[in-house]
């Protein structure tokens, strides 16, 4: 059974976070959920790989349905956290994170008393859906919940961030600025809303194209980027200015403007992990086939531009009359394995009765 690093094992006697466990006074049993978030400028490069914290401020959108529900039950019976993901044992560096985040709750609340966490993923993990990120949001909200901490939203993300650092802009909805931030401590990285998902309702096309060789995690890949990637500072400077004009477009409601400095941003982080050595080559086939298919459709006056994080699935961000389109051009290609239509919406929230 797993545990996380701070005391002996733990076993969990029925598996999961059982309802019979022995609750201590003022806790409660508390369950949430977060969606993912796909960065529009993107973070690829820390300032502080201890506290996550970024070299450069990220934009990012929030997507609706898909994403994370952790369920936390403290239970003053275990000697340590003990975790199931998708009903099964969490592995040591999962454990890590989860702790990361459960210390920092148990300080916020004056106790030693650990939990059971049980984690579902509404998206496949590796396949670059940035599953960590709704999975350390989900966290935060649910163990804060749990723990009777009460913090608000800018405080929630930098608690989240301790696990992930994209997982901070998963606890707000629609449009998402997280700072950079230039204290040591992390206090002032943190992320903020800048528009709602009425604001701006626009659609998205989840495109699912199977993993092939491992990947590379994303907190590695960094480090090798930042050691050997002749372009890395290029790319850090190149995100300052993105954000700015991400903002702009956002401000103004500019479909055009924001897409072809998504696009661009995407491409330039994918140009760094690809001149990073060894090579971080993290698409497929069917990854590059729907980046082209999506460019045509534009070109014939469809509105649509794509995103890509670590992995080979591709976002493909619609205005409203775009989504049938999109669905039905890159639902054919050879290795895209599934479609979710999709929206951007809202951020992480406490379920009743989890
Ligand atoms: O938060 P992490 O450690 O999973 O890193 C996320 C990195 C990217 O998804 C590639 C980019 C981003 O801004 O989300």
């Amino acid at each position: 059974m797993t545990h996380d690093d701070d005391r002996g094992p733990a076993p969990m006697p029925s598996g999961r976070p059982s309802s019979g466990a022995i609750v201590p006074e003022g806790m409660q049993r508390s369950a949430a959920f977060a969606p993912i978030n796909i960065a529009l400028s993107k973070y690829w490069g820390k300032r502080d790989h201890e506290r996550n914290l970024p070299l450069a401020p990220s934009v990012s959108v929030c997507i609706a349905e898909l994403g994370t529900l952790t369920i936390v039950a403290p239970n003053q019976d275990l000697d340590g956290n003990v975790m199931l993901i998708n009903d099964k044992p969490a592995d040591q560096k999962a454990l890590v994170r989860v702790g990361r985040v459960m210390r920092a709750v148990r300080a916020l609340a004056g106790t030693e008393v650990r939990a059971g966490v049980r984690a579902v993923n509404t998206v496949p993990t590796a396949q670059g859906l940035a599953s960590s990120a709704s999975a350390f949001a989900a966290l935060a909200r649910a163990a804060t919940a749990a723990y009777g901490v009460d913090l608000d939203d800018s405080e929630l993300s930098g608690l989240a961030r301790l696990g992930s650092g994209s997982a901070c802009r998963s606890i707000h909805g629609g449009f998402v600025l997280w700072q950079r931030g230039e204290l040591d401590d992390g206090s002032d990285s943190i992320a903020e809303q800048i528009a709602t998902a009425e604001d701006w309702p626009l659609r998205a096309v989840i495109v699912h194209i199977g993993e092939g060789p491992k990947k590379t995690p994303s907190g590695e890949g960094m480090r090798l980027s930042a050691a050997t990637s002749p372009f890395f500072s290029a790319f850090i400077d190149t995100c300052f200015r993105d954000v700015s004009e991400c903002l702009g477009a956002i401000a103004g409601r500019d479909f055009e403007r924001l897409g072809v400095v998504a696009e661009a941003n995407c491409l330039a982080m994918h140009a760094t992990m690809l001149a990073t050595r060894p090579g971080l080559l993290y698409w497929q086939a069917a990854t590059v086939e729907v980046m082209h298919t999506v460019r045509r459709l534009r070109a014939a006056g469809v509105g649509a531009f794509f995103t890509i994080d670590a992995g080979p699935s591709v976002v493909v961000i619609c205005e409203p009359g775009a989504v049938d389109a999109v669905s039905t051009a890159v639902g054919g290609i050879p290795g895209v394995v599934k479609l979710t239509r999709t929206r951007v919406g809202g951020g992480a929230h406490l379920v009743p009765n989890g």
